[in-house]
């Protein structure tokens, strides 16, 4: 798959990595922006109050496919939107996703080897669920859909209680199953 990365750093460089070794084609974009036009699906992953501007110095965004990543320590998506990933959709009118806002980057190294596979929640519109459920599966995570794109907003809000964890146990995986 052609995947570009908008933001290079823990997450988008990480992944970026993880996505090559499974045969991905990844174009990383930093704060110097870049054009999106040949990804078929194109990764969100700068601080989360840079979403806007990162996204103005990218070309090509128009009816992607978006993972957004992003989370949002302590402020508000912006104004008129209930999460960044809606204001993501609003920028592409594409189909879009958030993902990999639960995962710690830090623990990327270690998913390999983990039995049962670490969980990944994704929230979002389901013309994406081929692509995003394939990529976090070759990241090494088992997909865990958590419904459509207004549940962007309580996934990036869930944040507050993965801070709450890791402070109690540390940076963590975490699994959901059914009984069986
Ligand atoms: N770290 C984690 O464990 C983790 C887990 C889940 C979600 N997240 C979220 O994922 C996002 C990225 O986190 P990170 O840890 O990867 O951050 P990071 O290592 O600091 O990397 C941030 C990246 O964003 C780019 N950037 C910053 N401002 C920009 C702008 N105005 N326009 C375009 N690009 C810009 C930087 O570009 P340059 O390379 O040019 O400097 C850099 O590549 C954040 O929203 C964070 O909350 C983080």
């Amino acid at each position: 798959m052609k995947i570009a990365v908008v933001g290079r750093g823990n997450v988008g460089g990480g992944l970026a990595d993880r996505w090559e070794r499974a045969g991905h084609d990844v174009t990383r974009i930093g704060k110097e922006g870049g054009d999106v036009s040949d990804a078929e699906v194109v990764l969100v992953a700068v601080p989360g109050d840079a979403v806007a501007d990162a996204l103005d110095s990218v070309q090509g965004l128009d009816g992607k496919t978006v993972i957004d990543a992003t989370n949002l320590f302590g402020i508000e998506p912006p104004a008129g939107f209930r999460s960044n990933a809606e204001f993501v959709k609003s920028k592409t009118n594409g189909p879009t996703v958030k993902s990999f806002n639960l995962n710690f980057a830090r623990l990327y190294d270690q998913v390999e080897g983990q039995s049962p596979k670490p969980g990944n929640i994704w929230s979002g519109d389901e013309e994406a669920r081929e692509v995003a459920e394939q990529l976090i599966r070759d990241a090494g995570y088992e997909p865990l859909n958590g419904g459509p794109l207004e549940n962007a907003g309580p996934q990036e809000q869930f944040l507050k209680l993965m801070i709450g964890i890791s402070n109690d146990i540390g940076p963590c995986f975490y699994r959901f199953s059914s009984p069986d």
